[in-house]
This record gives C-alpha cells, sequence and structure tokens, in this order.
C-alpha cells in the first residue's frame, strides 16, 4: 500500500473549491499532517506550460481529442514529478482537479465517451486512483454568476462556454459518480463555505482514520 493520502476536490466553475481546499489543509495542519496542495492542470513547468497552451482563449481551433490528450500528459508529468513523490513521504496531497475532471468535460459534455477518455487517462495514471474525491455540486447557473463576480479570475478557454456545456459537465460528473461509488463523494456546494469544509473535512477524517488503522 503507497503512503500518504491522495484527496482530489472536483466541481463545475464557480462551486468554491479554491476555498475548500484551503481549509482543509489548514484543518489537516492542525492535527499534525504534513499537506502538499496542488493544481491540475499545472503545478510544475512543464505541466505549467501545457495548461497555457490548453486554456489559451486564442486556440479556438483546438480538437477536442487533442484537448483530452493534453490534460492526459499534464496529468501524467504532474503526478510523476509531484503528487507520488509526496505521497512516498507520507503527505497529505489535495489536488484541485484530477481524473475525474477529463471524464465529465472531455469524456462527457465535449462527447468524446466516458470510456474513451478513461482508457487514456489510465495510461496516463497507470491506476494511481485518488483515495477520496470530494464533488461540490453546484447548478451551474449560480457558479457562473460567482465568478462574473469574482473579478480576480482569470476567465480561460473553458470559462467561455455556454450555460448548456456546464450543464453537461454536471450530469457527466454524475456519470463518473456512479461509476466511482467507493472514493467519490458528493457536496451539496449551494450552503455556506463554513458548511462545505465541515462536510469535507468529516469525510476526509475517517479517510485518515481509516488509512492510520492497521
Ligand atoms: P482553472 O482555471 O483551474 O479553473 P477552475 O478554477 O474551474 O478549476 O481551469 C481549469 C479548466 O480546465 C476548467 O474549466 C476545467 C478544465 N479541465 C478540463 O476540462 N479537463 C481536465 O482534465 C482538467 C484537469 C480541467
Amino acid at each position: 500500500m503507497r503512503g500518504g493520502l491522495f484527496i482530489t476536490i472536483e466541481g463545475g466553475e464557480g462551486a468554491g473549491k479554491t476555498t475548500l481546499i484551503h481549509a482543509l489543509a489548514h484543518k489537516a495542519q492542525q492535527q499534525g499532517h504534513e499537506v502538499m496542495i496542488t493544481r491540475e492542470p499545472g503545478g510544475i513547468p512543464i505541466a505549467e506550460a501545457i495548461r497555457a497552451v490548453i486554456l489559451d482563449t486564442g486556440n479556438t481551433t483546438m480538437d477536442a481529442r487533442t484537448e483530452a490528450l493534453l490534460y492526459a500528459a499534464a496529468r501524467r508529468q504532474h503526478l510523476a514529478e509531484k503528487v507520488l513523490p509526496a505521497l512516498e513521504k507520507g503527505m497529505v496531497v489535495i489536488c484541485d482537479r484530477f481524473i475525474d475532471s477529463s471524464l465529465a468535460y472531455q469524456g462527457y459534455a465535449r462527447g468524446l465517451g466516458i470510456e474513451a477518455v478513461w482508457e487514456i487517462n489510465r495510461f496516463a495514471t497507470e491506476g494511481n486512483m485518488p483515495d477520496l474525491t470530494l464533488y461540490l455540486d453546484i447548478d451551474p447557473e449560480i457558479g457562473l454568476q460567482r465568478i462574473e463576480q469574482n473579478g480576480e479570475r482569470e476567465v480561460n478557454r473553458l470559462d467561455l462556454e455556454n450555460l448548456a456545456f456546464h450543464r453537461r459537465v454536471r450530469e457527466g460528473y454524475k456519470l463518473v459518480e456512479a461509476k466511482f461509488e467507493e472514493r467519490f463523494i458528493t457536496i451539496d456546494a449551494s450552503v455556506s463555505p463554513e458548511q462545505i469544509a465541515d462536510q469535507a473535512w468529516h469525510h476526509l477524517e475517517d479517510k485518515i482514520a481509516g488509512k492510520h488503522k492497521i
């Protein structure tokens, strides 16, 4: 069994992932755990460079399969260079997005097929899956409104997709949940950030306790 704990946070646009990640990291640190926060696509120079290509609002001609392969390539590099070494040191790794984003966005919302995108990601991850995935579920209309109100956040190529796309992303996550019930927890993200953090922490604490059981 690998050491450490690999936690991924998923959600549509404006669901509140960043706020939650910082709250969880803080609580885990208070309990004496070594925590690493990271994000996809990116987290290290090679993956950040790939991210810049994917999210460039000028790249309007990008083919959907190219997009899926680039996400998988960035994921592989980030996993090999950053996530796996931290897990080997026994750290709690909290990652903003992972494989489920590709399944929901490219597999379902872009229409490539969840199974097809799962296949290329199996190659990329070699079976290194999260111990726990917390999905922040929000009506995309509310999520997009939250983003518009948050003027500091950069607007990327996927934000520019229409509401129907973001609705499909949400449906995609529901299918992903059904495929990975054992690790995938949905949290209602329409409530306050404190309530979201409390629920999420409850699940994370259970995982930490489970991991330390002999
Ligand atoms: P980011 O600025 O990190 O947005 P967010 O704050 O919503 O996480 O941009 C990441 C975008 O990339 C986001 O729109 C979701 C999308 N994405 C995919 O489509 N597939 C993937 O595999 C990943 C990791 C992200």
